[in-house]
């Protein structure tokens, strides 16, 4: 049967893609930022995932206004990128594993989540940046490990609720352990976040003191979240900072019981609290 290894977080922004690409590692502006994945690529070293299960939010690239899946999961042999406005040169194409995206999506469906499958999945900032940031050179990394994506509305209202997300999370969980395949091991992100506005009189919003709140409870205490309303969120994370959701879902799929690696919080990188968190599953 499989094993879940652990989670990983972080926020997801397109500038730290140029960052990326133009290797500003120790720029004064973006060290700090940096200096949150180090911890993170050892234990990636040391543990080796055979998949990568990655939560993200699409901004428009594979869905938008016209069609927007609450919950959508990608069921296809690659997954490619594409130009979001930067000018960086598109990244070969991410290896899926649609016969884990098959098994996702039946068990998901049989527990009652209504998925829509989607063979054919452009991926943006969301998917690969977070990709970047913990497989250096990625696709190409020489351990990357084969990919199931699973993108969440955060975009246009109505959203999921934070609940909602967790429990997805816990289906989530059940449909990897139940994964036929000997000894595959299974790391999930959830990539977005913390608290950010990028439009109308509050663009630049950052609330700390939320983004405390929700790393600190995230951890031991997430059911202590889905108190927060849909409203709340907004009101509290800023209009992007919903991409929270896609925290809780990694975090429902990991179980009680976690211990934390590492973690990074820093503002402001680009208009956003950057925020990146370690998990790891019980043995
Ligand atoms: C930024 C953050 C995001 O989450 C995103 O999707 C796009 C831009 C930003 O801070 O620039
Ligand atoms: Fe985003």
């Amino acid at each position: 049967m499989a094993k879940i290894l652990g989670g990983i977080t972080t926020s997801h922004i397109p500038a730290v893609g140029n960052a990326i690409q133009k290797e500003l590692y120790d720029d004064p502006y973006w060290k700090p930022f940096f200096d949150g994945y180090p911890k993170i690529h050892q234990w990636i070293q040391d543990h080796k995932p055979d998949y990568v299960i990655n939560i993200y939010n699409d901004h428009g690239l594979g869905f938008f206004l016209d069609k927007m899946p609450t919950f959508a999961i990608g069921a296809a042999h690659e997954y490619r990128n594409e130009d979001e406005g930067w000018g960086l040169p598109s990244l070969d194409p991410f290896p899926g594993a649609p016969e884990l995206s098959w098994h996702i999506i039946e068990s998901m469906v049989a527990d009652e989540f209504d998925i829509t499958s989607c063979q054919e999945l452009p991926v943006d900032h969301g998917f690969v940046v977070p990709m970047q940031l913990f497989w250096p050179g990625a696709p190409h990394h020489p351990d990357m490990p084969r990919t199931v994506p699973i993108s969440a509305n955060t975009v246009q209202h109505p959203i999921p609720t934070l609940k909602r997300a967790l429990a997805f999370g816990r289906a989530l969980r059940k449909a990897l352990l139940s994964f036929p395949e000997e000894d595959a091991k299974i790391v999930v992100l959830g990539t977005g976040g913390l608290s950010h506005q990028l439009d109308g009189q509050r663009a630049g919003f950052i609330n700390k003191e939320f983004d405390q709140y929700c790393l600190e409870n995230i951890v031991h205490n997430p059911d202590e979240l889905t108190k927060i309303t849909r409203m709340e969120l907004v009101e509290k994370a800023g209009a992007q900072g919903t991409e929270f959701l896609m925290w809780m879902m990694m975090r429902g799929a990991l179980g009680d019981d976690v211990t934390e690696i590492t973690r990074n919080y820093h503002i402001p990188i680009s208009n956003t609290a950057s925020g990146t968190l370690l998990l790891e599953c019980a043995a």
